[in-house]
């Protein structure tokens, strides 16, 4: 019989399966060598984007250079438009970034070429236009037209205006760029290895992009981040908390933003992303729902020494923003395009394709029956 290679609880559970140098989670969690403590707070997504494509951080130059060609790139062409517009308005936003991301192949005049500038040039288009696609939809969907993006504004400042056609304040624009760092990239998840998958068959960048979107919309993954605010939305006031994460508890409910397959002592984007929300809360008189995210998380973790993941605070931080719990799984697609499409490229440029084995488990050996034979 074939060894089982599953890991310990199955999952592939703390089974290295290959090599990176994008980022580690060991000692003390890091793109490219700088710890995401720093990234957080010093950097915007755009140099934190280029550090992960490029290997290192930009020049102001450099940066510069970057955030015009990102500029540049901000825009639909018009079939992806009109057919955002045509999809029916209950469409799944995560279906839409998945259909977005597959669309946006057809339109790019790089998309055979999986050489690294050809897929640095695609990357770069895919971080300028996926969050057009969130918007765009969203717009649609809520009455409103088609806007472009501000090529003079960064990102966060960008989805921020698209989705709220408000001004940003200068604190909401630095939380969401804190998220947006924050969820940019994560070693070997399921949806990074998704696309590294997809790009060791030496199918293109959009192939493996459009694959790990389908990975990250589990709840699980990345689709956890919606499900947080349904929770908080139906315990409502902070005296109900108690009482109903005592009785989800005790039915083995599984609470969407606890735990993680990595951090069994705590996630350090949580550590940095909470203080971060508290202070948005209180700046948009959202104390209440702190207060009963606090009630949960205390009793998640001294019940079930269940560390609260990062999309316990994201979502709440996302809620206090004024977004909409439907793009919340979507802005997570926006911010991690940076790390697959990094996974990606050191996966083309070193490539064996993935291809395990499975400890067959079915009938043995027997006679094939004839159609006419069988009962
Ligand atoms: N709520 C309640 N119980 C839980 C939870 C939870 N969120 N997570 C794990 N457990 C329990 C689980 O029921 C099991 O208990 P028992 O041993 O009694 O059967 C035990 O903890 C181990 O669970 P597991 O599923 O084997 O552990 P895992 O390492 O495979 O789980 C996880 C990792 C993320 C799938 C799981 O913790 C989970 O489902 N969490 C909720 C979903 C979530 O928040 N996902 C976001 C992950 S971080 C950001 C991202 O990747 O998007």
């Amino acid at each position: 019989m074939t060894k089982s290679t599953s890991g310990a609880g199955g999952g592939l559970e703390g089974i290295v399966v290959g090599q990176t140098a994008v980022c580690t989670l060991d000692g003390r969690m890091s793109y490219r060598g700088y710890t995401i403590e720093d990234l957080a707070a010093r950097a915007e997504y755009e140099e934190v984007a280029y550090l992960l494509l490029y290997g290192e951080l930009p020049s102001a130059a450099g940066l510069q250079a970057f955030k015009s060609r990102l500029g540049a790139a901000a825009e639909l062409p018009a079939p992806i438009i009109d057919t955002l517009r045509a999809l029916p308005a209950n469409t799944s936003m995560m279906d839409v970034m998945r259909t977005g991301s597959s669309m946006l192949a057809h339109f790019d005049a790089d998309v055979a070429d999986n050489g690294r500038e050809a897929n640095l040039r695609k990357t770069e288009r895919l971080l300028a236009r996926l969050p057009l696609v969130m918007a765009a939809k969203h717009r649609f969907d809520t009455g409103r037209t088609y806007a472009d993006a501000d090529p003079g504004r960064s990102l966060a400042a960008n989805i921020l205006r698209l989705v709220t056609d408000r001004e940003p304040s200068r604190e909401a624009e630095q939380a969401m760029n804190i998220s947006l760092v924050l969820y940019a990239e994560h070693e070997f998840n399921a949806s990074t290895f998704t696309a590294r998958c997809v790009a060791s068959t030496l199918a293109d960048l959009h192939c493996a992009i459009t694959a790990a979107i389908g990975a990250l919309k589990g709840p699980l993954h990345g689709g956890a981040n919606e499900r947080v605010l349904e929770v908080l939305e139906e315990v409502g006031a902070p005296d109900n908390a108690e009482s109903w994460i005592r009785d989800a508890l005790a039915r083995k409910v599984r609470i969407m933003g606890f735990g993680h397959r990595v951090y069994k002592d705590g996630d350090p984007r949580t550590v940095i992303l909470t203080p971060v929300c508290r202070r948005l809360a209180e700046a948009t008189g959202n104390q209440a729902m702190e207060q009963t995210a606090d009630v949960i998380e205390k009793i998640i973790v001294a019940d079930k020494k269940l560390p609260a993941n990062v999309d316990w605070p994201s979502a709440r931080l996302y809620y206090y923003l004024g977004l909409p719990v439907s793009l919340y799984t979507p802005l997570f697609v926006c911010a991690r395009t940076a790390g697959w499409a990094a996974h990606a490229m050191e996966q083309y440029a070193n490539n064996r394709l993935i291809r395990p084995s499975a400890e067959y488990t079915g009938p043995a050996l027997r006679p094939f029956v004839p159609l006419a034979q069988r009962g």
